[in-house]
């Protein structure tokens, strides 16, 4: 008997333990979490369009930020310096991770977003984890909602 109320006591412990993390990540709901990560991705949308992030490159006098290649917020078919089209980045957040044949490694958005501050706009690449990769990760699977995820897919 003894030993079922000890194994009985060690159980509710173990679950409240296990309960903890639960609870604590419920005391916001979900209208207002909905709304702090509306908040992060907008705050990507606005550096999408606007942020150097540190890069001094122009185009045509303007300096280039991730709208110059991939324009309308990365949502329509983007365009190069060079006039090359390139796809737009609708689906982007659904077909990574995916093979890169130059790293030869399998790539993640956050590192495709870091590669593309650093040659594209010649600035300083944020930080895995950084408010600006999180924002900006938030603004591109804002745009991809409802895409099929499909890694390793083909971009539209
Ligand atoms: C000078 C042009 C240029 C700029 C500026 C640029 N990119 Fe890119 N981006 C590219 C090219 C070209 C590709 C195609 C793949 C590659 O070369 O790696 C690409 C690919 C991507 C992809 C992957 C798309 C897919 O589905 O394969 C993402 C995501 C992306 N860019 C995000 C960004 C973000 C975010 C910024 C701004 C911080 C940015 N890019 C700035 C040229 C650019």
């Amino acid at each position: 008997m003894k030993h079922i109320t000890v194994l009985t006591s060690a159980i509710a412990g173990l679950a409240m333990i296990l309960a903890l993390p639960a609870a604590a990540g419920m005391k916001m709901d979900s209208a207002a979490a909905g709304k702090v990560l509306a908040q992060a991705a907008s705050h990507g949308a606005e550096m999408f369009a606007h942020d150097t992030f540190g890069g001094s490159r122009k185009m045509h006098g303007v300096s280039v930020t991730c709208d110059t290649c991939h324009m309308g917020g990365g949502q329509v078919a983007g365009r190069l310096p060079n006039g090359k089209q390139i796809p737009s980045l609708v689906n982007a957040a659904a077909i990574f991770p995916r093979y890169n044949p130059n790293l030869h490694r399998v790539a993640t958005l956050e590192m495709q977003i870091q590669h593309c501050v650093k040659g594209g706009l010649g600035g300083r690449p944020p930080a895995f984890g950084s408010k600006a990769m999180v924002d900006m990760v938030a603004y591109l699977h804002s745009i991809a909602k409802g895409q099929p995820v499909d890694a390793g897919g083909m971009p539209k």
